[in-house]
């Protein structure tokens, strides 16, 4: 015998049902008025890309291209990733479609799904969704800033309260290979002192330590040498620019000096935007805090180069949708109230159900909300329904009444019926509600 085989979606993916449908609707409706405000273009590109435009774009070394990026083999013998972020997708049309003769700056914004094989948890899947802004073609801190505060408002239009703003500075190319080794040079020695991943990250990526969330290596870092003491004159100056027109923005920020950001193409400005929430434990009236982060992004002035492109300062971040869902549920965002219909179809026998699909589409036209029930044959089972929905009128189509060309329209409240022209019956209704 045969075992039944039950489909379930890929571990980590998730159907977004009917009933949830209005909370995406109501994230792209904010997030589009706010980027047409701002002046950012809609960009959509391919779910994906050449494999080694990640590779090269998002870092080899980074947990993206290392653990978690979905490749496939095409027939034709292409290595292909299904996207597990945007940037360099975008920068890869940028460069393409030659944006840079266009005035800069070039806003592009964009939100879609994307695929990361992570371990599926509280907020972390294998296929999400993120909103995606990106700023091309500006040196200056004001568009690090402006980005900021395009996620800040798209989360305040959203209701969120409780907003942190952390930002730092990871300094270029000028001054970020002497801190390397000087983070490298303070950690060898405690190296004995820090989680497996951290030992491997001090020969690879030493920053990434930093961000680490093992408390040993808390520990460590404490007395670690501070990146922000290291930075060139350029970066240096750059990051009191941002704090300041921050400042001027009244944004409720917050230096991290650990804040790294696990891509491998940030220069100078990074952040994050976290939400707080106060989550009951199940212990006796205990709470927990609930640090969540929803935006990362920051500057990355050598991404566009890096990708065969011109050397053009860059700009961006993105918000995890699925994450700002989970919170608006928490909210109890209302949806809203479904249209309702003052009219119900009933119908009776094949051939009245036949015309009826011709008829509903007649009432569509003419912007009348009107209910049936096709899959029902009898009357009563009908009129029961139509009561239920409190409709004003019920049309009957019986056989004769088709044969006829003809049509009974029931006042629900008074049981009243008579007869109307079929060809007329849109007309009538219309003229009738609109009393
Ligand atoms: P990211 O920090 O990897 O940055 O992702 C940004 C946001 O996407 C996160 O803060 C989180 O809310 C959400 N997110 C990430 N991974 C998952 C997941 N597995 N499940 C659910 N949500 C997730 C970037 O992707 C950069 N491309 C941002 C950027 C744009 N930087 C410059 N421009």
């Amino acid at each position: 015998m045969s075992k039944k085989v039950k489909f379930q979606t890929p571990t980590g993916m998730h159907d977004i049902l009917p009933e949830d449908q209005f909370l995406y609707e109501k994230i792209w409706r904010v997030v589009d008025d706010v980027a047409a405000f701002y002046g950012f273009g809609k960009i959509e590109t391919p779910l994906v890309e050449d494999a080694a435009l990640f590779e090269k774009g998002t870092g080899g070394t980074t947990d993206i291209v290392e653990k978690q990026m979905y490749t496939l083999k095409t027939r034709g013998g292409d290595m292909l990733a299904l996207r597990p972020e945007f940037t360099p997708g975008i920068v890869r049309s940028y460069i393409q479609h030659g944006m840079i003769a266009l005035p800069q700056p070039v806003k592009l914004y964009a939100y879609g799904p994307l695929f990361r094989y992570e371990h599926p948890q509280a907020g972390r899947f294998r296929q999400f969704r993120q909103v995606d802004f990106e700023v091309f073609g500006e040196q200056s801190a004001a568009l690090d800033a402006q980005i900021i505060q395009i996620f800040y408002v798209i989360l305040k239009e959203l209701k969120f309260s409780h907003l942190i703003i952390e930002v730092n500075s990871i300094g270029d190319n000028q001054c970020r290979p002497y801190y390397k080794k000087l983070l490298s040079g303070y950690l060898r020695p405690r190296q004995n002192s820090l989680c497996a991943d951290c030992r491997r990250r001090i020969r690879e990526n030493p920053l990434r330590t930093l961000d680490c969330k093992e408390e040993k290596c808390q520990r460590v870092r404490s007395q670690a040498p501070q990146l922000i003491d290291h930075l060139c004159e350029e970066c240096k100056n750059h990051f009191k620019s941002l704090l300041e027109f921050l400042d001027e923005t009244d944004l409720p920020y917050h230096l991290d000096p650990y804040l790294v950001r696990g891509l491998d193409y940030y220069t100078k400005t990074v952040f994050e935007i976290f939400s707080e929430q106060t989550m009951k434990t199940t212990g006796e009236g205990g709470e927990v805090v609930q640090r969540n982060a929803l935006v990362g992004g920051g500057r990355y002035d050598g991404l566009v180069h890096l990708l065969g492109g011109k050397d053009v300062p860059a700009s961006g971040a993105a918000a995890g949708v699925e994450r700002i869902v989970s919170f608006l549920k928490e909210m109890e965002f209302a949806a809203a109230p479904a249209p309702v219909a003052r009219i119900f179809l009933a119908q009776l026998g094949d051939l009245s159900k036949k015309k009826s699909l011709r008829l509903l589409e007649e009432f569509r036209k003419a912007k009348i909300q009107i209910a049936e029930s096709l899959g029902r044959d009898s009357l009563r089972t009908q009129l029961a329904r139509a009561d239920k929905l409190e409709v004003e009128y019920t049309a009957i189509l019986g056989q004769k009444e088709v044969l006829d060309g003809t049509i009974v329209l029931r006042k629900m409240d008074t049981g009243e019926q008579e007869t109307l022209k079929l060809e007329k019956v849109v007309e009538e209704i219309k003229e009738r509600l609109r009393k």
